[in-house]
């Protein structure tokens, strides 16, 4: 690990003080943890390099899983490579911050050598403008919406910086009004799904990605224009398979402090699974949700699998 990313990780580590259930406040309409919208003016600034790459999602539909592909494609299948640090310290997380003196995401960016690998959560419109002048090219990862609130609420369990999620029946409802971090799924997923041919972006769903991660893999390699023979995209594949995800420590979120991720109340690595939502929503739940679905999801051609046995997406 370089000496800035220690004392990132580090910091974190010395000021468990300024770790709480932040609240979320609006920015440009959009509910945020209350430490980014104090120091939103940097985020949106943000200078972005024509050779950037963002990754971009709603929380938990699969950033972490896409953030150890491309590492890993970038370091052409050099497992230690890969291993040289967490994932947060290897693709920083351009909005987040927390109280000072944490150093912001953005502080880390603007000392990170070219090419850089950059996380965000942003809905489409609040992206820094920079990105789009740069044509920056982005992957974007969309997970069904069922399976994303259900991994969202466990995660906000777990992540003792997020609004207390409080029980699951009202938990789907935040959910379905757009009242947790980063708003509403539906616009996000939606709105990135309608500028994707304006701009170099990559659309993938978690779902292919755990029905075939090989051939989600060769996209994002074509993608990237990066060639790889047939055995490293396989040694990918492997790594980035759950199983071995969920026991490196490097991409499991362990080394992260209790005093952000109470690790007694919950794993980041949960489950990685397409159709977990059964196991959670009630019929009258998944009733009223799908049909509160279908008015929200109104006229767009996206379209997603809540489970994998039923075919090919439509
Ligand atoms: P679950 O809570 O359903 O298990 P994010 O990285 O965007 O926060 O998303 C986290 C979700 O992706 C979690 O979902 C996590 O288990 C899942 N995930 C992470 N790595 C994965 C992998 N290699 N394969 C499948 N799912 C993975």
């Amino acid at each position: 690990m370089d000496s800035q990313a220690e004392d990132y990780t580090e910091s974190m580590y010395n000021h468990k003080e300024v770790f709480y259930r932040y609240p979320l406040r609006l920015v440009h309409g959009i509910p945020l943890m209350e430490p980014i919208a104090q120091q939103w003016d940097p985020i949106e600034n943000f200078q972005a390099r024509p050779d950037d790459l963002l990754i971009s999602t709603y929380p938990k539909a699969g950033t972490t899983w896409m953030q150890e592909i491309v590492d890993l494609i970038l370091a052409r299948g050099d497992v230690e490579k890969a291993r040289r640090a967490p994932t947060y310290i290897r693709i920083p997380f351009l909005e987040i911050c927390s109280p000072p003196p944490v150093p912001s995401g953005v502080s880390y960016l603007v000392n990170a050598p070219s090419p850089r690998v950059i996380k965000t959560h942003l809905p489409f419109q609040l992206v820094p403008k920079s990105f789009w002048e740069n044509n920056c090219k982005v992957i974007y990862v969309a997970r069904n919406a069922k399976d994303n609130v259900v991994s969202y609420f466990f995660f906000d369990q777990m992540n003792v910086t997020q609004p207390e999620p409080g029980p699951w029946e009202g938990y789907i409802k935040k959910f379905m009004e757009g009242k947790v971090a980063w708003g509403s799924w539906y616009d996000h997923v939606r709105r990135y799904w309608d500028e994707k041919e304006k701009h170099k972006i990559l659309y993938v769903f978690y779902e292919d990605m755990k029905e075939d991660l090989a051939q989600e893999v060769r996209r994002v390699m074509n993608f990237l224009e990066v060639d790889l023979p047939e055995e490293i995209v396989q040694k990918i594949v492997h790594h980035t398979s759950f199983q071995v995800m969920k026991d490196n420590p490097m991409a499991n979120y362990s080394s992260v402090p209790d005093c952000i991720f109470d690790k007694a109340k919950g794993k980041f690595m949960r489950k990685g699974e397409v159709g977990d939502w059964k196991n959670y929503f009630t019929v009258a739940q998944k009733e009223a949700f799908d049909a509160d679905y279908k008015l929200k999801m109104k006229g767009t051609t996206l379209h997603f699998r809540d489970e994998l046995s039923s075919g090919l997406r439509p």
